[in-house]
């Protein structure tokens, strides 16, 4: 599922590790990459995100190494995509040290925008209305 602190899907979250499922987390940071095609301009940017430059500015980590942090101790698995040595490394590296305070966990859990960034246009079928077609947005699926 789609993972980030700007799309942190709460109910789906508990609703897998409530059965002991593993969430396993696309796109840790937000997609920064992505191709134009999968942009909107109501998407928002995890990485910019004040709180979260607040957080890691004070630890000396960046807000990519922040997202793979805070999702490994909320407990889920990041799987950021990278193709910078350097990158990897400090992805790997910063959720072997401290773990972050309750009031930064806190903190991240308050900046949630339900803001799905990866919303998969390019699976829409001839006469779909658009990228809401594609999901369940009202929670209409019943569990
Ligand atoms: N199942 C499949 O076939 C498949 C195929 C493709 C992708 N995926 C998954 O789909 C998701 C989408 O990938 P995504 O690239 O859109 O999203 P993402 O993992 O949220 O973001 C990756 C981007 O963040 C940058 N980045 C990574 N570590 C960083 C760091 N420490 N500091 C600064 N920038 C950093 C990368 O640039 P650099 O390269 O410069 O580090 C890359 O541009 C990923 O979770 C990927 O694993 C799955």
């Amino acid at each position: 599922m789609e993972l980030h602190p700007h799309f942190q899907q709460p109910d789906f979250f508990r609703f897998l590790v409530d059965r002991d499922i593993l969430p396993v987390g696309y796109a840790p940071l937000g997609s920064p990459s992505r191709p134009e095609r999968d942009r909107r301009k109501d998407d928002t940017t995890p990485l910019k995100d004040p709180i979260l430059m607040e957080i890691a500015d004070r630890l000396g980590i960046s807000t990519a190494e922040l997202c793979i942090k805070w999702a490994v101790q909320r407990g889920q698995i990041p799987i950021p995509m990278s193709i910078n040595r350097d990158h990897y490394l400090k992805n790997l590296k910063v959720v072997t040290t401290k773990p972050l305070s309750k009031d930064d966990m806190k903190k991240i859990m308050k900046i949630d925008k339900n803001c799905r960034l990866i919303k998969g246009q390019v699976f829409l079928w001839e006469n779909a209305k658009d990228w809401t077609d594609l999901w369940d947005l009202d929670g209409n699926i019943k569990q």
